[in-house]
């Protein structure tokens, strides 16, 4: 029904991600990638998100070891889940953490990226190919193990190429090679391609530099020629090593982002310049043709920022894919709107040990968190079903908000939310006993999906809030129905049935409990244990 791309897979059919990401040295540790999967299945997850270190693999050159890798899908298997690998390898967050001793200590023959006053900076640089071709030959021995150990059971699912690549510490690479590009001209092919774009980000810096056919990467592109080639470059040494890695291993590839602030010269300052960010995303697209997709790390607790940051990802040539996002804050309730509004095909959380106390209890400050993604687990047949149909509504409780109204098909859908106006848990009396327990609690936030499956046919997931579904008719009619339902808070239709339950491994929704009378006279209200509500209304 939904007509969105579906990157990841399993045994050919489509796959929503429900995730969590080990902390970065857990992939070393046993003790720790335990505690993270057992974290993944306390939120009702289905993948886990681990990185496997290039310089743990390959201690010496061309000497390899996987048994890290091997013990991280002899867990996934115990624990039924799937694994998204992280290759950490020319670049971790901007640097070269994780690049083997024999690497590190090679300046000679690994060449790093020399800044503005020529200083060393701990980065490998993307024009030197001795690096390339380690790097290559490291991942193409992990892609071909990979599939030697893992290609009959699919427990891997997709691999993310490098982590969040690019340079901290300056815009480009000031060295002999990286000056010899960035005085060389600008290839013909970037042109053209900005000028059929004729729009984006890039075509606009083109375009405030002057909009020459040819030229250097300074006479083109002027004080954002730094980043804008860097971007080119790094884009263009992962996508090389996408392909080397899918001519032996054919899996789902990304990369993922460090976000940037837009066009506030602080490209190599506040985020590593040549990364995928917003403003250089299109030279990304056009030069990674072997890359599955470009997933941004959403650490932004505001709305706007928040949404614009799925905006710019979200896009017919890249659909929104969430790898890290944090464990706590407003990330419980945004994420709807991700999953809700910019239909993304995964979503993540970064830490996943966190969430856990040492006694296996969730902590109290992930609790949101953790509810979110239960509901969010719960909802999977309807995503994979529904994403890119309209039929998704995201209920997201902003800060001072009282209720929602929601457009849908033959219905207004009126939400409100537990304490809103000021605080008072608003007395719903006939919830269920682990919502009921929370009477006197602080107000929380009402997030959640409401899904239209049908015409009548509606399903709710989430928590804190509460439905009311309002029949669109003229308005005589509609005050025939007020008067008919008489003391009711809100016209609302006549249910043909409203039950809690859950969706089997065939995706059929199974019923564990049925609603009626006072349970649904004031609206349709939904927890993270209510599991899926489903209500069947009148014509
Ligand atoms: C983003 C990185 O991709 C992760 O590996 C980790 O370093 C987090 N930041 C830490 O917040």
């Amino acid at each position: 029904m939904g007509n969105i791309k579906r990157v990841f897979t399993v045994d050919g059919q489509p796959y929503f991600i429900v995730g969590a990401q080990a902390r970065n040295s857990s992939g070393y540790n046993d003790a720790e990638s335990e505690r993270a999967f057992r974290a993944l299945k306390a939120i009702h997850g289905n993948t886990l998100e681990v990185p496997v270190y290039w310089g743990q693999v390959e201690p010496s050159e061309g000497h390899f070891d996987f048994t890290s890798v091997d013990a991280l899908l002899t867990s996934a298997r115990r624990y039924g889940v799937r694994l998204v690998l992280l290759w950490f390898g020319t670049w971790k967050n901007g640097d070269m953490d994780y690049v083997p001793d024999w690497v590190k200590t090679n300046p000679q023959r690994f060449r790093r990226v020399l800044s503005s006053t020529g200083k060393d900076i701990w980065n490998l640089s993307s024009y030197c190919r001795a690096s390339f071709e380690a790097d290559k030959a490291a991942f193409t021995a992990f892609c071909r193990h990979l599939k030697e150990r893992d290609g009959d059971a699919h427990t891997v699912i997709a691999l993310q190429v490098e982590n969040e690549s690019g340079i901290l510490g300056c815009d480009r690479d000031y060295g002999p090679d990286g000056q010899t590009a960035f005085d060389s001209p600008v290839p013909a092919d970037l042109v053209a391609k900005m000028r059929a774009a004729s729009r984006g980000w890039v075509y606009e810096h083109w375009q405030k530099a002057g909009g020459r056919e040819a030229g250097s990467w300074p006479e083109l592109f002027g004080w954002e020629a730094g980043e804008l080639m860097t971007a080119w470059s790094i884009a263009g040494y992962i996508d090389r090593l996408v392909e080397a890695g899918k001519a032996i291993y054919d899996l789902p590839m990304y990369i993922n982002v460090w976000l940037g602030s837009d066009r506030c010269n602080a490209a190599g300052e506040a985020y590593p310049s040549g990364g995928a960010v917003a403003h250089v995303l299109d030279i990304y697209k056009w030069y990674t043709p072997h890359i599955d997709l470009i997933a941004p790390d959403i650490y932004i607790a505001d709305t706007k920022g928040y949404e614009a940051a799925c905006a710019d990802y979200a896009r017919d040539d890249n659909p929104l894919f969430v790898p890290e996002s944090p464990q706590n804050g407003s990330n419980a309730w945004l994420m709807f709107s991700a999953v809700g509004n910019y239909d993304a095909t995964g979503y993540s959380f970064f830490a996943a040990e966190d969430v856990l106390c040492d006694d296996g209890s969730v902590h109290p400050e992930c609790r949101a968190l953790v509810e979110s993604f239960q509901s969010l687990a719960a909802a999977v047949p309807l995503l994979l079903k529904y994403q890119g149909s309209g039929r998704i509504h995201a209920v997201v409780q902003e800060e001072f908000l009282a209720g929602q109204w929601l457009d849908l098909e033959g219905y207004t859908g009126q939400v409100e939310f537990d304490g809103a106006g000021g605080g008072a848990f608003r007395d719903w009396r006939h919830s269920a006993p682990a919502a009921r327990d929370r009477v006197g609690n602080e107000p929380r936030r009402g997030r959640g999906l409401v899904i239209q499956a049908g015409p009548h046919e509606f399903y709710l997931v989430g928590s804190a809030f509460r439905l009311t579904l309002r029949p669109k008719l003229p308005p005589e009619q509609g005050r025939d129905l007020a008067v008919a339902v008489g003391w009711l808070p809100a016209r609302q239709a006549h249910y043909v049935s409203v039950d809690e339950g859950h969706f089997d491994e065939r995706g059929a929704f199974v019923v564990d409990r049925q609603r009626n009378g006072d349970e649904f006279d004031f609206g349709l209200w939904v927890e993270a244990d209510t599991g899926v509500v489903r209500a069947i209304l009148c014509e």
